[in-house]
């Protein structure tokens, strides 16, 4: 299939909406990704044709709906070549998939054992681990960045120690796009015997991480930021790993068998996922991977890649701009200020007129200490977005600037 924007936006219904009388230019894809028709429809079909609860019922529909969940986790292992559909645990995103591990991990560390985060993490996977340590005495390590907002990997080796237990680090930093070489992350970690998780949610629209190849312990993502609905996500866990941890919440669907004496726990997937689930996202979180499929992650990341490197040159040309995250292996998101401009004052005078992007300090507060900021303006780009688009962007930019100077 070629390439064809236009016809792509014709799959969002969103994108020929207007926003304060002006045509939709929607750039906060980080903070989550707008919808393909055919994922709307999955989750009417659920509740229109076969709404049932799953792996409880012997009646058809929860057959059907059973069925169709578990397919979806299928789709899932495939995609990112994870081994085992056992492997793939069904979670509310990212934020759950990483505090099923850190909680399982505060029963599993004991004082002197330490672990490493990095310096470019967003909230949700810096916060679970610090609780981790308070109930444990643990010691937390923070692996440093440089200025263009990359990890400095020789300091990440003189971090690790043989009390190494965990590492955890994101794939890709969700304010300054910074893709992270995790490959080296995860072989160092494993060269001292620690465990590591990679914390997806910015990186999955943009590549395919392939979990065998990478050999990876933990990975969570989220559908939301992958054309998916929101309130679904996996952690997807190695095996070994996964029967070694104990369950993150008790309820129905994760026992094996309940009494007052004792309870014993079902074997994987179910045992972390008590309750019943988010079951039309799960399904259409299938359906948005092959959606995504369908078009190709390659063509994807390619023609992303042509926004970014179009986007940045545009606004470089503007006086004043500075630009976090600046290394060569980032995806297409842009973090910047203008001179002393507070990013909310630029956000709001923009959305005006009708553009989304993100202000603030984007969940991450660590990387705004550092460039002692208090935040920026985010523009994150999807394969749904132009080069028109970027310069309506561009024009509002200036307009904001003219008026906020
Ligand atoms: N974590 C999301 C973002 O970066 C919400 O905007």
């Amino acid at each position: 299939m070629e390439f064809d924007v236009q016809k792509i936006r014709q799959d969002f219904p969103i994108l020929s909406k207007k926003v304060n009388g002006y045509p939709l230019v929607y750039f906060d894809n980080a903070a989550t990704s707008q919808k393909p028709q055919i994922v709307i429809d999955s989750i009417v079909d659920y509740y229109s044709n076969y709404n049932a609860n799953i792996h409880r019922g012997v009646h058809t529909l929860s057959q059907v709906a059973t069925d169709a969940y578990e397919l979806s986790r299928k789709k899932i292992r495939k995609h990112f070549n994870a081994s085992k559909d056992c492997e793939i645990i069904f979670t509310s995103g990212c934020t759950h998939g990483i505090n099923i591990v850190a909680s399982g991990f505060s029963s599993l560390l004991k004082k002197g054992d330490e672990i490493i985060v990095s310096a470019m993490e967003h909230h949700s996977n810096i916060v679970p681990w610090q609780m981790l340590c308070e109930k444990t005495g643990v010691l937390l390590k923070v692996i440093p960045m440089n200025e263009d907002g990359e990890l400095i990997i020789s300091e990440y080796e003189n971090l690790l120690s043989n009390n190494t237990k965990l590492v955890f680090v994101n794939h890709v930093s969700n304010s300054l796009g910074t893709v992270n070489p995790i490959k080296d992350i995860i072989d160092k970690a494993h060269q001292k015997g620690a465990a590591v998780l990679i914390d997806g949610a910015q990186a999955t629209s943009h590549l395919i991480p392939d979990f065998q190849e990478l050999g990876v312990d933990f990975y969570v993502t989220s559908a939301h930021k992958m054309c998916g609905p929101t309130g679904v996500g996996i952690l997807y866990g190695k095996e070994e790993w996964l029967k070694k941890l104990p369950p993150y919440q008790g309820g129905g669907e994760m026992i094996k068998e309940v009494t007052f004496k004792k309870t014993t726990y079902a074997d994987l997937p179910h045992k972390f996922e008590a309750g019943t689930p988010n079951i039309s996202a799960g399904i259409s979180f299938g359906v948005a991977i092959d959606y995504l499929n369908t078009i190709g992650l390659k063509k994807i990341a390619t023609y992303e890649n042509e926004l970014l490197t179009y986007a940045t040159d545009q606004l470089m040309k503007i006086e004043g701009v500075k630009i976090y995250g600046t290394s060569k292996n980032k995806v297409a998101v842009i973090s910047f200020n203008i001179g002393t401009i507070h990013p909310y004052d630029i956000g709001t005078i923009i959305d005006k007129l009708g553009i989304a992007v993100r202000t603030g300090h984007h969940c991450t507060q660590p990387i705004m200490d550092f460039y002692k900021i208090p935040g920026t303006v985010r523009a994150s780009f999807a394969f749904y977005n132009t080069k028109q688009e970027i310069d309506v962007f561009i024009e509002a930019i200036k307009k904001a600037k003219m008026m906020l100077s």
